[in-house]
């Protein structure tokens, strides 16, 4: 029993070893998860916002799922690509918007400018994400696209490891 205890440590501090050596590379979806759950890119830059908040991302008020939550008393909307997509569109009672369906490119303008794709300004809380690239906000769209996926948990991240 010992020595397979003693065997089964050994393996994984190999395996640490391992992944020391060879970090995981880093991918576009990787990118969007960092920025989505961390506010920091793949790259570890912070991303500046409106709040000046630094290592906190979208995940702190809109879930780790995206599926939405509440934040100082305030829902932060389910915002996974499939529910934004809705051709319905939505009806915010809270803050009294109403607005069609995003795009990618709506959704750039929601998460940068803080507009809703009927124009309206969204309320303050949601905090301007003004440090995103063109590259950046690519990323982040795709994995609220991966997030979509009916019960697919968050891959667990390398820095997780
Ligand atoms: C500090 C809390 C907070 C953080 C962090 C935050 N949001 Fe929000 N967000 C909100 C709130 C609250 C609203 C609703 C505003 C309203 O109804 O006027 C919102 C609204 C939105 C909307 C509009 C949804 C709709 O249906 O109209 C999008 C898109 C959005 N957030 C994306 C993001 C993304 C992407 C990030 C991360 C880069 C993020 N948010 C980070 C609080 C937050």
């Amino acid at each position: 029993m010992r020595a397979r205890i003693g065997l089964a440590i050994t393996a994984v501090s190999l395996m640490g070893l391992a992944a020391a050596g060879n970090p995981a590379p880093v991918s576009h979806t990787d990118n969007g998860r960092r920025i989505f759950l961390h506010g920091t890119t793949a790259a570890g830059r912070i991303v500046q916002n409106s709040h000046g908040m630094e290592g906190v991302g979208c995940a702190m008020c809109h879930g780790e799922d995206g599926r939405g939550g509440m934040m100082h008393g305030i829902p932060a909307p389910n915002i996974t690509f499939s529910n934004l997509a809705d051709p319905d569109g939505h009806e915010h009672e809270f803050s009294n918007r109403r607005h069609p369906a995003f795009t990618r490119e709506t959704i750039k303008a929601a998460v940068v400018a803080g507009i809703d794709p009927a124009g309206n300004a969204l309320h303050e809380e949601m905090p301007r994400w003004i440090g995103l690239n063109g590259a950046d906000l690519e990323d982040l769209i795709d994995y609220l696209q991966a997030l979509s996926k009916p019960h697919r948990r968050p891959p667990p991240g390398p820095e997780r490891m």
